[in-house]
């Protein structure tokens, strides 16, 4: 059986394929992505794929695959697969929930606290060679400490981001989110409001639901326009919840303070207009990039993909529930 990689990823999965050595082939590819042409080349074989975020594993693609049997994403989010064809083939689709939880929230905070202090700004400025003497008036920004934060999403990232601010900073938390949350409000002493009550008392505005036709532009002109001045965007989940020419037209005309933003609508591209901006702090997607995130997620995709190839069931970290019932029959 073969099981398709379709970047680097850290040695632990590797090691868990290698103890099926004698039945698993590892096609382990490590240069640049692949294009399309090239993905559907490779999968055509594979009874498993490992892919990363930007692999666009759409109808095509699973069209392309003789024999595939599960789609074990190196991701938590899963939007860059068509969920539902995979269903319809009866393709599993797994992912590795969980232990990127602290590393994004920590990616947030530190998202957070770089644009209100100013640091790459101020970096910039040293790297330069523009700090010729003290000024009292430099790179001064705002103190975090009892202000509010407005979490569009309370699941796991937006709790826990939710319990730095509190527990950190002794910050107000708001939330927003389809569920309610109600251990966590009482631990964190959150209030789960409308998204407009959230986004007129916020100072600090962090992004953390999954991207879904219901999310996707949700944070558009009429949203920013109801957010603080002095407010601060924050944006770790997926780009197009946030309608980027909206946010540059809010970043240029100060309906709002500033954004940092670890995702974006056309990724990898970035608006030239962001780049221009001062009051915005840019990430390449690495919310995720710890070592102890990452080691994990690797291993946890090639969980799913020994749960299906080897132990003939549905992988532990299943994200069409639909096939929750399936028997394996067909592998052999
Ligand atoms: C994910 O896993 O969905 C993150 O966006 C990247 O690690």
């Amino acid at each position: 059986m073969k099981v398709l990689i379709t970047r680097e990823i850290p040695q632990a999965g590797l090691k868990v394929l290698e103890i099926y050595k004698d039945r698993i082939e590892v096609d382990y590819r490590q240069g640049p992505p692949l294009s399309q042409t090239e993905l559907k080349h490779a999968i055509k074989d594979a009874d498993a794929i490992i892919p990363v975020i930007p692999d666009d594993i759409n109808a095509d693609v699973m069209a392309a695959a003789d024999v595939l049997k599960i789609i074990a994403t190196y991701s938590v989010g899963y939007d860059h697969i068509d969920v539902a064809k995979a269903t319809e083939k009866g393709i599993f689709v797994g992912n590795t929930p969980g232990n990127l939880t602290e590393a994004v929230a920590e990616h947030a905070m530190a998202l957070a606290l770089s644009l209100g202090r100013r640091i790459p700004e101020a970096d910039r400025y040293c790297r330069a060679g523009k700090y010729k003497y003290w000024d009292p008036m430099l790179f001064i920004g705002p103190k975090f400490t009892g202000k509010t934060l407005g979490l569009i999403g309370f699941g796991r990232i937006g709790q826990n981001f939710a319990k730095l601010a509190r527990f950190g900073f002794n910050m107000r938390i708001l939330y927003n989110d389809p569920i309610s949350h109600p251990e966590a409000e009482s631990l964190l002493d959150a209030e789960k409001v409308e998204l407009d009550v959230l986004l007129g008392n916020s100072d600090i505005v962090s992004v953390h639901c999954n991207l879904t036709d219901e999310s996707c532009g949700m944070i558009g002109e009429q949203e920013l326009k109801k957010m603080k001045p002095l407010s601060y965007l924050i944006n770790t989940a997926r780009g197009p919840i946030i309608n980027e020419e909206a946010l540059i037209t809010a970043l240029k005309e100060g309906w709002i303070a500033g954004a940092a933003l670890d995702v974006f609508e056309d990724e990898p591209k970035i608006k030239p207009e962001l780049i221009k901006l001062d009051n915005v702090v840019l990430s390449p997607h690495i919310a995720s990039a710890t070592w102890e995130a990452r080691i994990q997620m690797s291993r946890m995709a090639a969980e799913n993909v020994v749960d299906v190839l080897i132990n003939k069931k549905p992988p532990r970290y299943l994200v069409n529930k639909d096939l929750a019932q399936s028997t394996i029959t067909s592998i052999s």
